[in-house]
């Protein structure tokens, strides 16, 4: 059933080669939410898969832009609150921040200080990991903060890029694509 589940959704995701650059295969995410029924099975299957993780979770973390398309579903799941952590510039207050290097150059992401207030165990959740150097910095920042991570999860993963030995923290992904 869980096979046939991820059957469907796989079909519905969208593949572009030479997306948004040559030699880019883009897998997006966006065309799951197209169709109605499969859009519904993710949601399932995202749901089964939160609720058997065993660590303790007090918040959800969802990396800008498509992270935020599944962390307040989940977070409303395990009954926590969602924190957004966003590319520079876009987030107001009091922020953490940590700069991390892109295939070509660097970039940073931040979080607003007082959000991890009182939380001890965070999951973080992405639509994809791919070389994973933004999921590593989210967790490097999260972990800045005295805060643990209990999972990263991603929808999609490409695993021919080796982004997984790269996460300090364990990893989960629904779909994986050589
Ligand atoms: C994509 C994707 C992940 C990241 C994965 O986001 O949604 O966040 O890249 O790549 P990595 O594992 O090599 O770090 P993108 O930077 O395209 O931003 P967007 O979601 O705002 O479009
Ligand atoms: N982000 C980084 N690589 C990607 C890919 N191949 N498809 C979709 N989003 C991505």
């Amino acid at each position: 059933d869980r096979e046939r589940k991820l059957e469907l959704v796989k079909k519905h995701i969208n593949s572009y080669p030479d997306f948004p650059k040559e030699g880019i295969l883009f897998r997006d995410i966006f065309s799951v939410f197209n169709d109605q029924t499969a859009s519904e099975v993710l949601q399932e299957l995202i749901a089964d898969h939160v609720k058997s993780i065993e660590k303790s979770v007090d918040a959800v973390i969802g990396l800008e832009s498509r992270g935020f398309l599944f962390g307040p579903q989940i977070a409303n799941t395990l009954s926590v609150p969602f924190i957004p952590i966003r590319k520079k510039g876009k987030l107001p207050g009091e922020l953490v921040r940590i700069e991390y290097s892109l295939e070509y150059g660097k970039d940073v992401i931040e979080l607003q200080k007082d959000s991890l207030c009182g939380k001890s165990s965070v999951l973080i959740v992405d639509d994809l990991l791919a070389t994973g150097g933004t999921m590593k910095a989210a967790c490097d920042l999260i972990k800045s903060c005295g805060v643990d991570v209990a999972e990263c999860f991603v929808i999609m993963e490409l695993s021919g890029l080796g982004g997984k030995s790269k996460i300090p923290a364990p990893f989960h992904s629904l779909i994986c694509y050589d």
